[in-house]
């Protein structure tokens, strides 16, 4: 049985007061039934690791491929993992898009955290114009062909399908579709990884919210879900969290 996890990333958003609200999620949801992961942006990891105590996990959002050297402004797993990281994310859209990352880069990046022991959540999702061409599924093979890596296994790397036109814009796609692209990454991860396959937790992202949360998290092959603006907020992801687990 794959453990259900319910992520939360912060993106650019969270000041230290920020983590009276991690305090306040841990107390309302002191045993969830799933793994909670909250992501925060790179100011606040050690701080949340502080606090979370290894009750709920936490996450970098990016990492450098390399493991140290001369890239400022970067930060490499090695430095996630050492401020108290189990997690990082990696291609996240709006990486690919501010920062030019490629399927290659954004491998070469979960690669990186494997080596270091974390877990990476490794981000796959078409653009509006490519759902409307009817180019969805090509779009998220080939993501997922070249961002994740050889040595990728059920227990290091985390699959979230997060449509580009869900994030951020309150809309999602029908369950039919989330379906319809959750079942097709598993198959893909059956071709290349076999049994294996069957150990990838595949989370949903984009829009997600305590309201949509239920009928999402009851959809084939959703394994849980990567939460934006809802996980800011301990009472929105503490309902999501209750709905999951
Ligand atoms: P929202 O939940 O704010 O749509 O963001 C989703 C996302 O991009 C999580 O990584």
């Amino acid at each position: 049985m794959r453990k259900k996890l319910a992520a939360g990333n912060w993106k650019m958003n969270g000041l230290t007061a920020s983590l009276t609200e991690v305090e306040a999620l841990i107390a309302a949801h002191p045993a969830p039934g799933c793994e909670v992961l909250l992501c925060p942006p790179a100011t606040l990891v050690a701080a949340m690791a502080g606090v979370a105590k290894g009750r709920i996990a936490v996450g970098g959002q990016d990492c450098h491929a390399k493991v140290s050297g001369a890239h400022t402004g970067d930060i490499s797993a090695q430095m996630l993992k050492d401020a108290g990281a189990s997690h990082v994310i990696v291609g996240h859209s709006e990486r690919r898009a501010d920062h030019g990352e490629t399927d290659a880069i954004v491998c070469a990046k979960a690669a990186a955290a494997l080596a270091e022991g974390l877990i990476a959540v490794v981000c796959l999702g078409e653009t509006e114009a490519e759902r409307d061409s009817g180019a969805t599924l090509t779009v998220i093979g080939a993501q997922l062909a070249g961002s994740v890596p050889e040595a990728a296994t059920g227990a290091t790397v985390v699959i979230a399908y997060e449509p580009v036109w869900a994030i951020g814009t309150g809309r999602t796609p029908t369950l039919d579709q989330i379906a319809e692209v959750h079942d097709f990454i598993r198959g893909e991860l059956v071709k290349r990884f076999g049994t294996e396959a069957e150990g990838f937790r595949l989370l949903y992202g984009g829009s997600v919210k305590p309201s949509n949360a239920a009928e999402i998290f009851a959809v084939s092959n959703v394994d849980g879900a990567l939460v934006g603006g809802a996980s800011l907020k301990a009472a929105d992801f503490g309902a999501i969290i209750a709905a999951l687990g």
